[in-house]
């Protein structure tokens, strides 16, 4: 999971309410050059979007997220998603995912649940809601005693922040909304979503470690 992470510094969090939105909006996401995306499962027309965009799209690495129940994660199993985000961390909801085939990445908005997810086995993180948490200034402070944990920063993430966190020695990706926002996705703007997507990507390559992810 770090893997793919590292090599993919943002994620598109979409959340859609018209399937038929899927497929185009994808379309111009991918063309943009990302490899990857999170779905949120907080809409009706979630999961058929995803049965949709898993179909068109074979190889796109599709996250399932908002993932709050085991039946969330066997749905997210069943589509065929790749990966599961939670907007939290429950000890149920953490060992019920060690039982799946796809690993998830827990919110966590305290260093208590840090330490929980670390004592079952966790130590990619999503640090939610960012911005709200204290942002930068709280993830330098947390990687003091917790150097081996790795987070995907997200909640109020946008261009203009996202090099802050991904120059952080424990960040790997942010994820975020802003090029993929409702407003633009319910206007069905694809080519403003595709050059936000272009420009977000470029400024991630540029601003960090970070190298687009293999075509394989
Ligand atoms: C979410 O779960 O809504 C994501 O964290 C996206 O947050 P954002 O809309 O602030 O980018």
């Amino acid at each position: 999971m770090q893997h793919l992470l590292t090599q993919n510094p943002i994620i598109p969090v979409i959340t859609l309410d018209r399937e038929g939105d899927a497929v185009p909006l994808v379309e111009s996401l991918v063309s943009a050059g990302f490899k990857i995306i999170e779905v949120t499962l907080r809409t009706d027309a979630a999961l058929s979007a995803i049965e949709r965009i898993r179909t068109q799209f074979p190889d796109l690495t599709i996250g399932a997220g908002t993932i709050c129940s085991s039946k969330q994660i066997t749905q997210a199993e069943i589509l065929g998603c790749d990966f599961m985000v939670s907007p939290g961390a429950t000890p149920a909801l953490l060992e019920g995912a060690k039982k799946s085939p796809l690993p998830l990445i827990p919110g966590i908005s305290t260093v208590s649940e840090i330490m929980i997810g670390l004592e079952l086995g966790y130590q990619d993180f999503k640090f939610f809601p960012a911005e709200s948490l204290g942002g930068v200034a709280t993830l330098k402070a947390i990687f003091g005693p917790f150097r081996e944990v790795q987070f995907c920063a997200t909640g109020g993430i946008s261009l203009a922040n996202m090099g802050q966190y991904l120059k952080q020695p424990n960040v790997h990706s942010v994820g975020g909304s802003w090029m993929v926002h409702p407003s633009l996705i319910a206007q069905q703007n694809w080519p403003e979503i595709h050059a936000l997507s272009k420009t977000a990507l470029a400024t991630a390559y540029t601003l960090t470690k970070h190298r687009p992810a293999s075509t394989s």
